[in-house]
């Protein structure tokens, strides 16, 4: 039988990647040192890092058809990402984001157009093959919608055997509270350090243990703090940490955060234990800063 795949619910955007040596000053016209187009978004970028290491992907979220969609559909294929629940619009545009990543700090600024296309809603959802998944992952969104989507695969795993039941995971990136609805539908949650600084914590050590009373029994909740590395808290209530993996020199942060999600789920849905994901998470992430891209984190 074919091995199940792990669908990333989310965005996916067009990345236009203008790579400096310095952080360029307001209205000043300066000349970059390379610039290219990247398929984007948190979950995009996610199932990117899951093909690369190995995993059978799939991601759901919308498109506009036009140019951007054709290379962002075309970049899915090259990477053997099964893109066939993307929900077409028939109206708003793709996402568009203007990156600057600076390779003397490897710092990403990121200005995201994301206003007008509709995210998928639970009726799209109705009709995805729970079959054809082992896990699926959303990046908080549309909140509400993203709940009776995992509500309908609660209810699949009630009336299934183990073998089919899916691991879900969610991600609380944005400080928005219309997001919080999602801490104790995971499985596996990620809080983002934005997050977690903002509800009043100063380490990824504090936020796991202050917001564990917010996910669900048997979860567990991980926070990543960048060159700090990342911290995991389960239903044993031992507090699991692993320090970064800095590069030689980091150049490129962009996607750090979706890569170190992906590398721990991925870590995880092959039986590997939280500390062994937590620590596969950070080297994977440490090793694309000090690279552009994605191609070459393993
Ligand atoms: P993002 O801001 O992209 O969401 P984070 O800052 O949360 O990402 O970092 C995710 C993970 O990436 C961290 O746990 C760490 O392992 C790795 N990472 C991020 N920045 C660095 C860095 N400067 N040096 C080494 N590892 C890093
Ligand atoms: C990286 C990323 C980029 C995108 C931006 C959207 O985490 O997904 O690919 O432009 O964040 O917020």
């Amino acid at each position: 039988m074919e091995e199940k795949r792990i669908l990333c619910i989310g965005l996916v955007c067009l990345d236009i990647i203008s790579v400096v040596d310095k952080y360029p000053q307001e209205d000043s016209d300066t000349r970059c040192l390379s610039q290219r187009w990247q398929r984007g978004g948190n979950a995009s970028n996610s199932c990117t890092v899951l093909a690369l290491l190995g995993a059978p992907s799939a991601f759901m979220g919308s498109l506009a058809p036009g140019h951007i969609a054709d290379f962002i559909v075309s970049d899915f294929r090259k990477r053997g990402i099964d893109a066939s629940t993307v929900s077409w619009q028939s109206w708003g545009d793709t996402p568009c984001a203007c990156c600057l990543v600076n390779i003397s700090n490897g710092s990403r600024t990121v200005t995201l157009y994301d206003t007008n296309l509709p995210d998928v809603t639970a009726e799209d959802f109705q009709k995805v093959d729970l079959a054809q998944y082992k896990w699926i992952h959303w990046e908080g969104r549309n909140a509400e919608e993203q709940v009776k989507m995992i509500l309908r695969v609660e209810e699949h795993n009630r009336s299934s055997p183990k073998e089919q039941q899916i691991t879900i995971s969610v991600e609380i990136e944005k400080e928005r509270e219309d997001l919080y609805q999602l801490f104790p539908l995971g499985d596996l949650v990620f809080v983002s350090k934005d997050v977690a600084r903002s509800l009043g914590f100063s380490s990824a050590a504090e936020a796991v243990v202050g917001l564990y009373p917010r996910v669900k029994k048997g979860a567990h909740i991980v926070c990543a703090w960048a060159e700090e590395g990342a911290d995991a808290l389960g239903p044993d209530e031992t507090v699991v940490h692993s320090d970064s993996f800095p590069p030689e020199t980091v150049v490129d942060t962009l996607g750090a955060g979706d890569t170190f999600n992906a590398s721990v789920i991925f870590s995880l849905s092959r039986g590997q234990t939280m500390q062994e994901a937590l620590t596969f998470g950070c080297r994977v992430a440490g090793k694309k800063c000090g690279i552009q891209g994605y191609d070459g984190i393993i």
